[in-house]
Formats: C-alpha cells, structure tokens, sequence
C-alpha cells in the first residue's frame, strides 16, 4: 500500500517532519494523532505528492515516487481520495457539480456521472435533493458529508482524512466517525485519518500513531491504547477519560 521511510520535510531551515517511517496496511484505518502544528497536514500533503519530501522514501503499492513526475502523481491520485481540512467545497459549484468533479475529470459519460453522484449522496447519507443545493445552504456537517461524497465519488482504494471533525459540535462529530467506519466496511478502504480529537480516533482507529514535534514517537494498537508509553499520549487517554 504506502510505505513512508526515513521521511523527512523541512522548510526555510525547520524541520516540520524528522524521519517518519510507517507503513498503513490494506484495509485498516490508521489515525495520526497529534497536537495542532506537529505537522499532520504536512504529512498528508506529502502522501498525495502536493509537496516533495526533503529526504526519504514515499512508496505506494511498492514503487518509490521520489523521481514522479506532476503526471505521475496525477495518475497515482486517482486511487487516493482526500477529505480536505475544513471541507474545502467548490462554494460557486452546487452539491451536484462540488460531488461530480473527480467523475468528470475521470472520462465519465454524464449519464453515468449522474447515477454515480446519487449513489455516492445515497452512500454518505445525504438525500438526494441537496443536489442542487449550494454549500453555504448547508450545516457543517453536510458540508462535511459532501466534502467525503467528493472523496469517495470515484471509489478509490485509498482515503485520507485531514481533521474531519474538528468545528462540528460532539454529536454531529459522531455521525462523521461513524460514516468513516461504514465506508471502510462497505468499500473495503483503507483510511489515513489525522486529526487532534482523541474520541474520533478511539472510535474509528485500528491503529494509532502519535506525531509529536514533527517525530512519529509511538504506535499502538486500538486494542493496546491501554498500554501506551508516551506521556501526551497517556495525557490524550485521560482527557478521553475525562470526556466520556
Ligand atoms: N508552507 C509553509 N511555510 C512555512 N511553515 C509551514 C508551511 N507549512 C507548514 N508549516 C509549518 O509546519 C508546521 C506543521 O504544520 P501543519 O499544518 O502540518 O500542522 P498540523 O499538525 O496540520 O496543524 P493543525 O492541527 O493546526 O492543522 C507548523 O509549524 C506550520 O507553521
Ligand atoms: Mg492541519
């Protein structure tokens, strides 16, 4: 699947990301944890080929990207979709167009772009006459559902997730966790969720990892988040603890 070694990013001399290493295995949802600025969104951004690594390997599906061209990367996206940081909705485009916009980029006919949109409302749990809306009619968290319709529109292997809780109110929050889980049994996909929200990632997690001051410091298991060494790690348990 992806294979991050020795990945380092730094910019005008700081370092932002010191020496990754991880591999996400297929089907599981992996959830980056970690305080606001350790670099989550730099990581993912680096995944996607949005920036290049300073040093190290990014490998997807067993091949280094690290000489991939900007067509490369177009080509390699296809199997990656991705749920920006606050949604990130084309806001001059409808529900529709906003859902539409990998299919037709994709070679689609229209008539199949059509079913594939309602489907894909359908799947994330929106009704379909929000088709025509437009994304400032919506609540954050439709806005939220369609950012991820977009993500999953053209099905791909691969789903990352950039924050997708954070400014919902808690239970709202929980409709999104809930539709992650479902997305990963239903299209099998593999999740890389970063996010700051330790009830997000208890709920939707197979593994975490905890990025602190740009270091990947320690990854557990859902089922072993109890044994978990790492004092912020200890400190995002008890706030959990305390939440619950
Ligand atoms: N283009 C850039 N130029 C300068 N500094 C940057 C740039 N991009 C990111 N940074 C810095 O890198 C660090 C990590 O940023 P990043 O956005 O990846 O953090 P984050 O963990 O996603 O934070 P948040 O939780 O607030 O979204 C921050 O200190 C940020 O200021
Ligand atoms: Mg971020």
């Amino acid at each position: 699947m992806i294979k991050l070694t020795n990945l380092d990013y730094s910019i005008d001399g700081k370092i932002i990301l010191d020496s990754i290493n991880l591999e996400f295995c297929k089907g599981e949802t992996f959830v980056i944890l970690g305080p606001s600025g350790c670099g989550k969104s730099t990581l993912l951004r680096l995944i996607i080929g949005l920036i290049k690594p300073s040093g190290g390997t990014i490998e997807i599906d067993g091949i280094n990207t690290i000489n991939y061209t900007v067509k490369d990367w177009r080509q390699i996206r296809q199997k990656m979709g991705m749920v920006f940081q606050s949604a990130a909705l084309f806001d001059s485009l409808t529900i529709f167009d906003n859902v539409a916009f990998g299919l037709r980029r994709s070679g689609l006919n229209e008539a199949a772009i059509t079913e594939r949109v309602y489907q894909t409302l359908n799947l994330v749990g929106l009704p379909e006459d929000i088709a025509t809306k437009m994304p400032a009619d919506l609540s954050g968290g439709m806005k939220k559902r369609t950012a991820i319709a977009r993500a999953v529109a053209l099905e791909p292997p691969i789903l990352l997730y950039d924050e997708p809780t954070t400014g919902l109110d808690p239970i709202i929050a929980d409709t999104i966790n809930e539709l992650i889980k479902d997305l990963q049994l239903k299209l099998k996909i593999t999740s890389i969720v970063v996010t700051h929200d330790i009830i997000s990632a208890l709920q939707i997690a197979n593994r975490v990892g905890l990025l602190y001051q740009g270091k990947l410091v320690e990854i557990v298991d859902r089922n072993e988040l109890s044994q978990a060494k790492h004092p912020l790690l200890k400190q995002f348990l008890h706030n959990y603890q305390l939440a619950i």
